[in-house]
């Protein structure tokens, strides 16, 4: 991606680690046998990769026995896995109002199959949960499961765990951790974190088609699949043990075996949250003094991506201009994220985001500022 910027971290992070193609080439050609189907050295082989990437991510996350990390295919069926395997009918979720459609749309069809009810936590004009008005609700009303996206993947706005988890004491919670695992600190135990989802392709700076859920041990789900384990191949029931109940049919052993290469280097690269968050915020400070520029992120609270539009441009012609005039790379638009858009007013036509992380320059932010400034100077106001 020469002379490109590439601001889309919130979407995916690129590039990745040299460890990431190495260790996939690497796969490709020595782990040639399907993993915990057979005792041979080659099938054991693959079971150890998958093993040790789960034992990675236990350090990593914070989760002190690996059978509750569970691989999926990304956060999106993690997530589906939780809501659809814990939510009984009748049950109440509360939710922030900036959750991704990977939650909102699993629970209308809840709300339509179960008769669940999915209500919005109150919070503030950037979508930062109030605690205060939370805990007079908590009072009030009795709920199964509080599921909230530990950071906005529309303007950004981090979610305080710790005083979640202590105004919903007595409440399963579910963190939608798409944006923060590997940029923010996480420590999914200690901070009683009952389960949580995240892919591998974003701040964990792995590949696609790869995620993790954690499920905690007090709960007991349904899978979202059956099938074949590896396991128990003399019944027709699905195991009851983690993680083979939930990772029923082949796993994704070459992406798995290229995200343990990636996070056999996380201890060394350490977090990604230092220096996202302050390129963030020199985003959300110059961008605010610009003359026909909204800004939708916080300016007095850290963030991790921006969002913004010019007067008299619709986001999707900003970001054709930032992309043609000064190859910067961002996403337009609604960010599978209609929720969010209609709590920061910002429907039908969305922002635009910018989302620095991993390999961001203090350079390409400032080229990035002075493009915007360039398009709003010339957009009719
Ligand atoms: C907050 C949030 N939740 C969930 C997801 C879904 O992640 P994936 O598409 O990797 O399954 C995303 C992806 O952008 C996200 O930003």
């Amino acid at each position: 991606m020469e002379n490109r910027i590439y601001l889309d971290h919130a979407a995916t992070s690129w590039p990745k680690p040299p460890e990431l193609s190495a260790s996939f080439a690497a796969a490709c050609v020595n782990l040639t046998a399907n993993s915990g189907r057979s005792g041979y050295r080659e099938s054991v082989e693959s079971a150890r990769v998958i093993f040790d990437a789960r034992e990675a991510l236990c350090a990593i996350l914070g989760v002190a026995d690996s059978e509750n990390i569970i691989f999926t295919r990304g956060c999106t069926e993690g997530l589906n896995l939780i809501l659809r395997g814990l939510l009984k009918p009748g049950d109440r979720v509360g939710v922030s109002p900036l959750e991704h459609n990977s939650v909102m749309r699993p629970l209308r069809r809840l709300v339509q199959e179960r008769n669940i009810i999915a209500e919005t936590l109150p919070a503030g004009l950037d979508g930062q949960l109030d605690f205060g008005l939370c805990r007079k609700i908590v009072q009030e009303r009795r709920f199964n499961l509080i599921c909230v996206a530990h950071a906005s993947n529309v303007n950004g706005v981090i979610q305080d765990l710790t005083a979640l988890r202590a105004v919903f004491a007595e409440v399963p919670l579910l963190v939608d951790a798409a944006q923060t695992a590997g940029v923010l600190p996480l420590n999914i135990e200690q901070e009683e974190i009952d389960f949580l989802c995240c892919s591998a392709h974003k701040g964990l700076l792995g590949p696609t088609g790869v995620g993790i859920a954690y499920l905690s041990p007090l709960y007991e789900l349904a899978p979202l699949y059956d099938g074949g384990t590896g396991s128990h191949s003399e019944s027709y029931e699905q195991p009851l043990f983690r993680p083979d109940r939930y990772e029923s049919g082949t796993m994704n052993i070459h992406g798995i075996a290229a995200f343990q290469g990636v996070l056999s280097g996380f201890a060394e690269r350490g977090l990604l949250g230092e220096k996202t968050l302050r390129l963030t915020q020199t985003l959300i400070e110059e961008l605010s003094k610009l003359q026909g520029v909204r800004v939708f992120s916080p300016k007095n609270a850290p963030a991790l991506c921006v969002s913004f539009n010019i007067n008299g441009l619709r986001p999707e012609e900003t970001a054709l201009r930032l992309e043609q005039d000064h190859g910067i790379l961002c996403r337009p638009g609604l960010h599978c994220s209609p929720a969010a858009h209609h709590h920061l007013g910002t429907l039908p036509d969305g922002t635009v985001r910018l989302a620095p992380g991993w390999g961001t320059t203090d350079e390409q932010i400032e080229t990035a500022l002075r493009a915007v400034s360039t398009i709003a100077k010339e957009a009719k106001h």
